[in-house]
């Protein structure tokens, strides 16, 4: 299919099913390289379930995803850590540090994965994201913040094709939320896909489609970036969002922060 070339992830009608939980259904989702996507919905809506799946972290009960033209049900358990640690950067609500190694090790180990240790990349990769002055410090010496910024200094190290973060700012102040988005945007502008998993319109904002779950479904996949789309929801009223999120999500604040975006 002509199509599987130039999307980097293809998710077919995929659906997770934890007993009677329904967490996806019937999900499609087409995703072309160095597309940016913010996935949004409710708690419980299924987006960090989604995005173990496409972390080879997970598989779907039903249906097929394929990264970069391989279809991943296809592949061992091992070939799936390999893909991960190749093609797939991860900032995740719950990845943990190494508790016995030190920020800058723990951004190594990263590299270590790719047989590629360089102590000067990983300690720029920490100054990246404000953290040169923690680099020697173990993970319980760092604030929740601080942690959640070297998880994103290790998981941009290798130079991600496809990055996937969950609430990649939800720890984070307004400063340090901006230097996350200014680290993502720099990603993008290299070529990089970014999936970027959050409740904050303004973090939305920034990606170029935002696809909104709920109940285990899209209920939306908009082209727009959620502050074009309020916008654009907002001049044809609201018809056509019957049973999406989207409506509501219009009462947030986003126009307030409209200057800082972008
Ligand atoms: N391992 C599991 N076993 C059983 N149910 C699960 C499991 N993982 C997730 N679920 C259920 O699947 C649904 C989707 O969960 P998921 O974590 O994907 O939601 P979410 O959209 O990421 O929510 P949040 O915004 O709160 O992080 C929830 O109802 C959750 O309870
Ligand atoms: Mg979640």
């Amino acid at each position: 299919m002509s199509q599987q070339s130039s999307n980097i992830l293809e998710i077919v009608d995929i659906s997770k099913i934890y007993g009677p939980v329904k967490a996806l259904q019937n999900v499609s989702l087409y995703v072309r390289p160095g597309e940016w996507l913010a996935i949004m919905g409710p708690s419980g809506s299924g987006k960090t379930t989604l995005m173990n799946i496409i972390g080879c972290l997970d598989s779907p009960s039903l249906g097929r995803v394929v990264l970069d033209g391989l279809s991943l049900d296809s592949l061992s358990a091992a070939e799936l850590t390999t893909i991960r640690r190749e093609s797939i950067g991860l900032i995740f609500q719950q990845f943990h540090l190494i508790s016995y190694l030190t920020a800058l090790e723990n951004v190594m180990v990263a590299q270590y994965y790719h047989s590629l240790v360089d102590e000067k990349e990983a300690l720029e990769a920490l100054e990246q994201v404000g953290l040169a002055d923690r680099a020697k410090h173990l993970p319980r010496q760092l604030s929740g913040g601080e942690q959640q910024r070297v998880c994103i200094a290790r998981a941009l190290i290798n130079h991600p094709k496809l990055l996937l973060a969950d609430e990649p700012t939800g720890n984070l102040d307004e400063t340090n939320e901006g230097l996350v988005m200014d680290i993502l945007h720099s990603l993008h502008r290299q070529g990089g896909t970014i999936i970027v998993v959050t409740h904050s319109p303004e973090v939305a904002a920034h990606a170029e489609r935002t696809v909104v779950l709920e109940h285990g479904r899209v209920a939306s996949d908009s082209k727009l970036g959620a502050q074009e789309k309020i916008f654009d929801q907002a001049s044809q009223g609201v018809e056509g969002l019957e049973g999406t999120k989207s409506a509501k999500e219009a009462d947030s604040p986003i126009v307030e922060k409209a200057g800082g975006i972008g």
